[in-house]
Order: structure tokens, then C-alpha cells, then sequence
């Protein structure tokens, strides 16, 4: 194992759930829609515009709005998104996530950020860990996004590392999909009942070690 590729919502800090209520606030008042909580696994690891999309699918108004109008909801959302997260400090950081990094810098492990979000410099630096990352995909420069491999995929050539060399971190359905397309060894957060193809799952960020991650690379 010579890289980890992090997910970062949901995976270093919680902010899936901010994302989450920043589109149920918007489907609400601006696409008439109320979305039910299972939504929230359909639009993890996804892009803005993407989400989007798929919210004003799920209420039955594809074709309905203008370019304009969804570019305008898009900013509405990260607008309402940036207030929510405002507030992060480093006590947001997940459990286990800095013991994590210790472990993974103190072996020379390199790591690297591979998140679809355009906030991820601005959450890293609240947080006080952007020091531990050696690379930071941007996801502007990334043609698909989750499930596609191309995200991790950047992030090991990015560490100039091969992805087979590499372990993933993620919280969701797309980015199990794009770690196993970039052939990454894919490391789950949450439940094994929502992640059959993962190479492993544990319940929360607690349980991830060095030791756990390099167990699980040489099962592979
Ligand atoms: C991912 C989140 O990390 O980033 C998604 O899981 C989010 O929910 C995506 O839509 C894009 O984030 P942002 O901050 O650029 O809107
Ligand atoms: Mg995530």
C-alpha cells in the first residue's frame, strides 16, 4: 500500500448531511419537491449539477427549467451549503480520522484528496488538515465524475502512484463504484448491506487503522 485516496464528505468530516439538508431546503421552496430521506444515498459522491438533475428528475420537472434557472438553484444550494459549514472547526473532524493520518504519513504513505466538491480546499483548511494531503484532485478537471474511475484515477497519478498500489475511502454507492473501476482496493464507511462489491466495510471512521488498511490491501 503506497497511497490512500480520501473521500472527504463523509468520510474526513460530516458534511454529507449538510449537503443533504441544503437540497432538501431547496427542493422544497424552489422545485416544489419534498425529498424523502433515502434520497440521500442517490446523491452522495455526486456532483452539484448532477444532484441537481437528479432532484428535479425525482419531481417529475426534467425539461422544466432554463439553463439559467438551474445554474441559479446550483448557487442557491452551495450558497445555503456555505452557511451550514461555516461553522466547522477541527472538532469536526470524524472520529479515528487524525490518528488515520498520523499512522499512514508516519509509515510514508501518500495521501491524497479525490472529492467531487468544489469546497473541499475551503473544508480542509477549517478542519487544519490540509498539511497531511500531498495532492488534491480538483474536480473542474475531472470529465466524469462518480462512478466513473476518473477522480481516483487522477488522484494516484497525481501521487505518482499506480491505483492498484492504492486503497479508496468512501461513504458512497458512486465512489465504491469508481475505486473499483480505477482497481484501488475500496474501503466502505457505513453498511455492508449498502456496499456488496466494497473489498471491505466497517461501521464507522473509528474502526479504520493503518494496520486494518494494509490487512485488507494484501487480502486483495
Ligand atoms: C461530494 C458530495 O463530495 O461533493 C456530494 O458527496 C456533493 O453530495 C459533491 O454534491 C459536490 O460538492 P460541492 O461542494 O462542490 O457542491
Ligand atoms: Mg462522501
Amino acid at each position: 500500500m503506497e497511497g490512500v485516496l480520501f473521500d472527504l464528505d463523509g468520510v474526513i468530516t460530516d458534511t454529507a448531511k449538510f449537503h443533504f439538508s441544503a437540497w432538501r431546503v431547496l427542493a422544497r421552496e424552489k422545485i416544489g419537491v419534498e425529498l424523502p430521506a433515502d434520497f440521500e444515498a442517490d446523491l452522495k459522491g455526486v456532483s452539484r449539477l448532477e444532484s441537481l438533475q437528479r432532484i428535479i428528475h425525482f419531481a417529475g420537472k426534467t425539461g422544466v427549467y432554463s439553463e439559467a434557472q438551474i445554474q441559479a438553484f446550483a448557487t442557491e444550494k452551495n450558497t445555503n451549503y456555505l452557511k451550514l459549514i461555516n461553522s466547522l472547526t477541527k472538532a469536526d473532524i470524524l472520529p479515528g480520522i487524525k490518528a488515520l493520518l498520523d499512522e499512514l504519513q508516519q509509515h510514508g504513505v501518500k495521501l491524497a484528496v479525490a472529492s467531487a466538491s468544489n469546497n473541499a480546499p475551503i473544508i480542509l483548511d477549517k478542519l487544519g488538515l490540509t498539511a497531511y494531503f500531498d495532492t488534491l484532485v480538483d474536480p473542474q478537471q475531472i470529465k466524469n465524475g462518480k462512478p466513473a474511475p476518473d477522480i481516483f484515477l487522477a488522484a494516484a497519478q497525481q501521487l505518482g502512484i499506480a491505483p492498484e498500489h492504492c486503497v479508496g475511502l468512501e461513504d458512497s454507492i458512486a465512489g465504491m463504484t469508481a475505486i473499483n473501476a480505477a482497481h484501488a482496493v475500496s474501503v466502505l464507511i457505513g453498511d455492508p448491506a449498502e456496499f456488496p462489491e466494497a473489498d471491505w466495510v466497517v461501521p464507522t471512521t473509528e474502526s479504520l487503522s493503518y494496520d486494518l488498511l494494509q490487512t485488507v490491501y494484501d487480502a486483495r
